[in-house]
């Protein structure tokens, strides 16, 4: 008989495993439950600590740093190699080096008019953006599309002086909507850099700590916000992110500010 961890599909298999670290474990020892009352004794403490002679010096680390490398360095050499947008998609979906691909169900690479003026770069695709493969399309998305248009801006503008380009630095959900880590923000930022010369907007929208890290190397977006900077060797605002915007509405004030800035910029 097949046991039930064998017929389970990878989400099933995620959710339980999810459940089973908010219960609070945090280890995986083995595969099935030890009834450590009924071991024989073990053997003393110092007895344990010590590794046998023949044991192999740790070379965990040195391995990984040089897989980390490969990994970079395959990101590179795929984004570069996109002469257009259309390739770059199916470069970067074929990037089999991050993990969360594993758990995503969908690539969300972009959406709007990449011939816009303005291109906003998010954090990451989240529960509604994975399944429907487009970036910004849950409540914080809708907040993104009406906070633009007041500025007179559509991702569904055919022309590019009120069009909106938009992506995010991940192309793959984080699972349980976590923020992305260091490691896979430097292995997407080939692909985001090449995406922005691709595009070649006149001026970014940052939105949020994720994008800010990416592009500037630094966190901090209530510092950050509302300060003309450059990224990618362009005219760049950092902004606070619509989901914040819908937990602390209070901060609309400022946000409203940062988009008559941008809309300044353009001339309008
Ligand atoms: N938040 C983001 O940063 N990007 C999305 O696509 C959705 C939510």
């Amino acid at each position: 008989m097949q046991s039930p961890a064998a017929e389970m599909d990878f989400h099933a298999a995620r959710a339980l495993l999810e459940w089973q670290m908010e219960m609070g474990a945090d280890e995986p020892i083995g595969e099935a439950p030890v009834n450590r009352y009924a071991l024989a004794v073990e053997a003393p403490k110092a007895a344990r600590d010590v590794p046998p002679a023949s044991a192999a010096p740790p070379t965990e680390a040195p391995v990984r740093r040089a897989e980390e490398v490969d990994r970079l360095a395959a990101a590179r050499r795929a984004a570069d190699a996109s002469a257009d947008l259309a390739a770059l998609a199916t470069a970067q979906a074929a990037y089999d080096h991050c993990d969360l691909k594993k758990g995503a169900r969908n690539f969300v690479f972009a959406d709007g008019n990449p011939a816009a003026r303005v291109m906003v770069i998010g954090e990451a695709p989240g529960r509604d953006e994975d399944l429907e493969g487009r970036p910004f399309v849950g409540r914080a998305g809708q907040l993104l599309d009406r906070m633009f248009a007041a500025i007179g801006l559509s991702r569904t503008a055919p022309d590019a002086e009120t069009a909106l380009y938009i992506t995010n630095v991940l192309p793959w959900r984080p699972p349980g909507n976590r923020d992305p880590d260091p490691q896979e923000i430097a292995m997407m930022l080939p692909f985001l850099t090449r995406h922005v010369d691709l595009a070649d907007p006149d001026l970014i929208v940052l939105m949020g700590n994720t994008p800010c890290a990416a592009a500037l190397g630094t966190r901090g977006i209530l510092r950050l916000r509302g300060k003309w900077t450059e990224a990618f060797a362009r005219p760049a605002l950092p902004m606070t992110h619509p989901a914040y915007l819908l937990r602390n509405p209070a901060a609309k004030r400022e946000a409203w500010a940062d988009l008559l800035e941008v809309k300044a910029r353009l001339g309008g």
